[in-house]
């Protein structure tokens, strides 16, 4: 069941020769995840080869987070598997998370840190040489521009502060794949136009998943959407594909309203649609 469920609704969907293994960087298989009855996420496949920027779309509920915490092997799926840069993120996860920055839902934990420390002391647990870390560290800093909060304590940063932070501790080891979970929210408007550049700039050598409420940054950053609604991909394609009128609201509105496919047994039992 896992490896046949790779077509959707779209025709970027298609399996490529990067869906077959070696070449795509990021590479779902049948993901789902079921909490009993409750369906998350239901039977996701797709695959992103080097260099594309996706975005990841849904309404609240839809199962974003759901399906990018199981993609960084954060999760353990009901059913499929995923893959990092052809490792498998749950049998070969050392290789595949020195492959991947991930920005998780709520930025980055331990409070008590400020973010010069988190930053050494991921830089220590990623194994990164001392030398190469202080220049790295040096990197994210300017990137993400911490050079102000550096000595604080996390917990008494702002909310778009913690997300910077949540941002370089991603970056930190230059990876060449990067899921971020709504890494805009909470920046100010300054923020999010450099993290646009940014986004655009390591999208020329990086693969780039990011999910967001805000379908401006879709066109601006975006080669290809996924869209998911009730735990299941409604849309897989290029932007321009799913555009009406040089928009996404109308579309996205209309595929996030209709009511989900019929459930399947997979569940093993009924399914229950996300709320
Ligand atoms: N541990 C859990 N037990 C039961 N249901 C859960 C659990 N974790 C997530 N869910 C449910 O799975 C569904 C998908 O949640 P998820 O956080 O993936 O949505 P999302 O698309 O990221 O939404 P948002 O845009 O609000 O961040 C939701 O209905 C959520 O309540
Ligand atoms: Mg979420």
């Amino acid at each position: 069941m896992v490896e046949e469920a790779a077509a959707k609704e779209s025709p970027a969907a298609e399996p490529t020769a990067a869906s077959a293994g070696a070449a795509a960087m990021i590479d779902a298989r049948g993901l789902s995840k079921y909490y009993g009855p409750f369906v998350a996420v239901h039977d996701a496949s797709f695959s992103i080869p080097q260099g594309q920027v996706v975005a990841f779309l849904g309404p609240n509920g839809a199962g974003k987070t759901t399906l990018m915490r199981m993609l960084t092997g954060f999760l353990a799926p009901s059913a499929g598997d995923a893959r990092i840069a052809g490792f498998d993120v749950r049998k070969q996860r050392i290789e595949a998370s020195k492959r991947l920055g991930y920005l998780p839902e709520n930025g980055p934990l331990y409070p008590d840190m400020t973010p010069l420390e988190l930053l050494g002391f991921f830089g220590e647990a990623r194994e990164i040489a001392p030398r190469t870390l202080k220049g790295r560290i040096e990197a994210v800093v300017e990137l993400c521009a911490l050079g102000l909060v550096l000595e604080k304590p996390i917990g008494k940063l702002s909310k778009g502060y913690k997300q910077r932070v949540g941002l370089a501790q991603a970056l930190l080891h230059d990876p060449e794949v990067l899921i971020m979970d709504e890494p805009t929210a909470g920046l100010d408007p300054n923020q999010i136009k450099q993290f646009r550049e940014n986004m655009q700039r390591l999208g020329r050598t990086k693969t780039l998943l990011i999910s967001t409420h805000i379908l401006q940054e879709v066109e601006a950053v975006a080669d290809r959407v996924l869209l998911i609604h009730n735990g299941r991909l409604v849309f897989d394609g290029p932007v321009a594909d799913l555009e009406e009128n040089g928009s996404l609201d109308e579309p996205f509105y209309r595929l996030t309203r209709e009511l989900p496919a019929a459930p399947t047994a997979a569940a093993g039992g009924e399914a229950s649609p996300a709320p």
